[in-house]
């Protein structure tokens, strides 16, 4: 996909953190064609998170090997607002800040600074923070990235207990379209979030290491699309849904 669609649907975006990041066009390359919908970049500035991974100079270069792909920006950093107009200029689609890296009085800023650079709003949640603090931004915003490790890793254990932010978000704001779930996520985990009704599915380590990503991304859009049409969501797959912008 090169835009987020405005129906909710299953969306598989393989996180290339754990990849051989020399070959990252390559890698990226052969997680596409095998059928991923978009590519989570993890940008970890060393403050934020401890640990270090790629900037907007190395984006700005995959971006000419790979045209038209949505890249989504998972901005692990302290300054968020340092780096909105870089990202853009990068060809970045979707620019996902912490909701933790920032004062919460500065956010309704950084969120119109996003639109007016061009990309779609996401909004990070880590683990240990209450997902009440998403309420006020919530109809400003496109896509709620839930965190189900603590960021700074790739590899980590799935934290379960992360689904009734899921839940409560699903249910609360029916409005809002895309959930996006990160940390853990392989070809068992991804049944706890179709259940708790994610959308947009970060998986890294499980994907790159898979010796069929295609079949494994193929089996969790699946898994997504049955649970948001079945009763308990019942979710209409039409194309009038709100979307921000
Ligand atoms: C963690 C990153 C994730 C993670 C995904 O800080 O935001 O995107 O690397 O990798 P796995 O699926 O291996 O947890
Ligand atoms: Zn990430």
């Amino acid at each position: 996909m090169d835009s987020l669609p405005k129906q909710l649907k299953g969306l598989i975006g393989p996180s290339i953190l754990n990849a051989d990041l020399s070959k990252l066009a390559d890698e990226s390359r052969r997680l596409l064609d095998a059928g991923a919908d978009y590519l989570h970049l993890d940008v970890m500035d060393g403050h934020f998170v401890p640990n270090l991974t790629i900037g907007h100079p190395v984006i700005k270069c995959l971006r000419k090997n790979i045209p038209k792909v949505y890249f989504d920006a998972h901005m692990m950093v302290a300054k968020p607002e340092q780096w909105i107009e870089e990202m853009a200029g990068a060809g970045v689609n979707q620019y996902t800040f912490h909701i933790e890296s920032t004062p919460t009085e500065n956010i309704p800023n950084i969120i119109r600074k996003i639109k007016e650079a061009d990309m779609k709003v996401g909004i990070g949640i880590k683990p240990k923070t209450d997902i009440n603090v998403i309420s006020e931004f919530i109809n400003d915003i496109d896509v709620v990235l839930i965190m189900t490790v603590e960021p700074g890793f790739g590899g980590q254990k799935f934290m379960g207990d992360m689904m009734e932010k899921i839940r409560w978000l699903r249910k609360t704001y029916p409005q809002l379209l895309h959930i996006e779930v990160d940390g853990g996520v392989n070809m068992k985990t991804i049944n706890d979030c179709a259940e708790a009704g994610a959308n947009m599915i970060v998986s890294g380590s499980a994907l790159i290491e898979s010796k069929q990503p295609n079949k494994d991304m193929e089996q969790m859009r699946q898994l997504i699309d049955e649970s948001l049409k079945s009763k308990k969501f019942n979710i209409q797959l039409t194309n009038d849904q709100h979307c921000s912008h």
